[in-house]
């Protein structure tokens, strides 16, 4: 089967995503429960980003007998953008155990909001489909400048998983890098003039890490 990558927004508004994602934007969920509800909801966004991912049968022997049965082609790769993104990889990696993992750090900076690279470290990724993740696409710069990053090793495909994105973002992220699908459970209204998601959840990063 061919690797057709999905481009495009894909907002996940199954109840268990929608319900989990409600009790994280409380702001009276304290860090623990935070954490645990990102590991819930990234598990569930992984099976619909993975959705398509191509599958090739392989003949394997039953308790009753022999049968051509599909297993995946080839794990993708995750590259979690320091530090939030690592939020989202324990839920990931229990859905794809031997997939691996890359980061690279980047921060904003608070007066321009840009994105600044201090970290880069990936496995092979050429010619292999790549997931990039972090919790919150807010202005775009941070997710353009991994995606930047990433396609520079060569991937066949990249998807971007978040848990919520600002439609700033999204426009953003499509205008530099239209081939790459996004999966997220919630589109949120706009970015304050600081740059954070309304409603939001506040900073994810500080969220997960108790770090408010
Ligand atoms: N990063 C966050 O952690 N929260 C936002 O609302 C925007 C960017």
């Amino acid at each position: 089967m061919a690797r057709q990558p999905a481009p495009g927004l894909h907002v996940v508004e199954h109840p268990l995503v929608v319900h989990k994602l409600t009790e994280m934007r409380r702001v009276e969920t304290p860090s623990e429960r935070f954490r645990q509800l990102l590991t819930e909801i990234s598990f569930l966004l992984t099976y619909e980003v993975t959705r398509d991912l191509p599958t090739r049968d392989e003949r394997i022997t039953t308790p009753l007998t022999e049968m051509d049965a599909p297993v995946l082609v080839e794990e993708p790769a995750v590259i979690s953008i320091l530090r939030a993104g690592n939020g989202l990889l324990d839920g990931v990696q229990r859905v794809i155990p031997s997939a691996r993992v890359g980061h690279v750090g980047l921060y904003r900076d608070h007066d321009t909001l840009q994105a600044v690279e201090y970290y880069c470290k990936f496995p092979p990724i050429a010619g292999r489909t790549v997931i990039v993740v972090d919790p919150m696409l807010a202005t775009g710069n941070s997710a353009v400048a991994a995606l930047d990053r990433v396609k520079a090793d060569g991937p066949a495909d990249v998807r971007f998983l978040c848990l919520l994105a600002a439609p700033e973002g999204v426009e953003q992220l499509r205008e530099a890098h239209p081939d790459v699908g996004i999966w997220t459970s919630a589109l949120d209204d706009h970015l304050n003039e600081v740059g954070y998601i309304v409603p939001g959840l506040g900073d994810a990063g500080d969220r997960i890490y108790g770090t408010t």
